[in-house]
């Protein structure tokens, strides 16, 4: 049994192209932080100003390194969960998926996604503030608790190394933010995954994707408003919905 409308559910198994649009809640059930949780959300705890912008870094580069690192170290410590591999297996099942992505962590890849599209960037990529050339990172941060951190320097310019994700004021990767767009233009069916829908330009995805015609479908513990009939929202945690999708089979 299962308690997914039978019309949602076979607009996933049936599409020609679908697109996952996935934000922090995806990885909630791993253990990872959302943003916007009331209690348990990062921005609950901390100011996205202090940390997560080009002004921040500059301010106080050793503030930022560390709280980057220290997340870091939290993601080293975790595994995907049934959400992430119900997404990689609908990907071997179905002709077409594209898998578009808010979250700077490797979940998805580790479940065995393919092809990831990182709209913020990810946290395993550091580059330097200064020249960008990429900084490879030397074995897992040491950190008891989020805490300062001297970020280390460019081998080219002896700039500082920033965390490779986007921040507050930043463009998108240009490549990753076209391809996303396109797909939710191109696609028949749009599964979005935990995300708050709150900041642009990655909020229109969902939109893009209905008003081209595709069935949208949103998972997510808190309801999502739907205005129209090719639109369900899946209220529940994606580590129990998502494989509902494919159960029965
Ligand atoms: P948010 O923290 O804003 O939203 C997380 C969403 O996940 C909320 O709607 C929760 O209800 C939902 N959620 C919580 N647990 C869940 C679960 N087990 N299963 C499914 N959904 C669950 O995170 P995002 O929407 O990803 O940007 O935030 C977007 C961007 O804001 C992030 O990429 C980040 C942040 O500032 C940057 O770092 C640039």
């Amino acid at each position: 049994m299962t308690d997914i409308p039978a019309a949602a559910r076979q607009a996933v198994l049936q599409a020609r192209h679908l697109v996952v649009f996935t934000g922090a809640g995806v990885s909630a059930e791993s253990g990872v932080h959302t943003f916007r949780d009331a209690l348990t959300g990062l921005w609950a705890r901390f100011d996205p100003m202090q940390l997560a912008t080009p002004e921040a870094f500059r301010r106080d580069p050793a503030l930022v390194w560390g709280w980057y690192e220290w997340r870091r170290q939290l993601l080293l410590g975790v595994e995907p969960n049934p959400a992430h591999r119900v997404i990689a297996a609908l990907e071997q099942r179905l002709p077409r998926v594209t898998l578009i992505t808010q979250n700077v962590d490797d979940l998805h890849e580790r479940a065995g996604s393919r092809k990831v599209l990182h709209l913020h960037g990810s946290i395993f990529t550091p580059r330097c503030f200064d020249c960008e050339r990429p900084y490879k990172f030397e074995g897992a941060p040491a950190m008891a608790a989020e805490q300062p951190l001297e970020p280390p320097r460019c081998s080219s310019c002896n700039g500082r190394v920033r965390p490779g994700v986007v921040w507050f004021g930043e463009a998108l990767p240009e490549g990753a933010l076209t391809a996303a767009f396109s797909a939710a233009e191109d696609c028949d069916c749009l599964l979005s995954i935990g995300t708050s829908g709150l900041v642009q330009p990655a909020a229109q995805i969902p939109e893009v994707a209905a008003q081209a015609g595709a069935t949208v479908i949103h998972v997510n513990p808190e309801a999502v408003a739907v205005h129209s009939a090719n639109q369900y929202s899946l209220q529940g945690p994606a580590g129990r919905i998502l494989p509902l999708l494919l159960a029965d089979d």
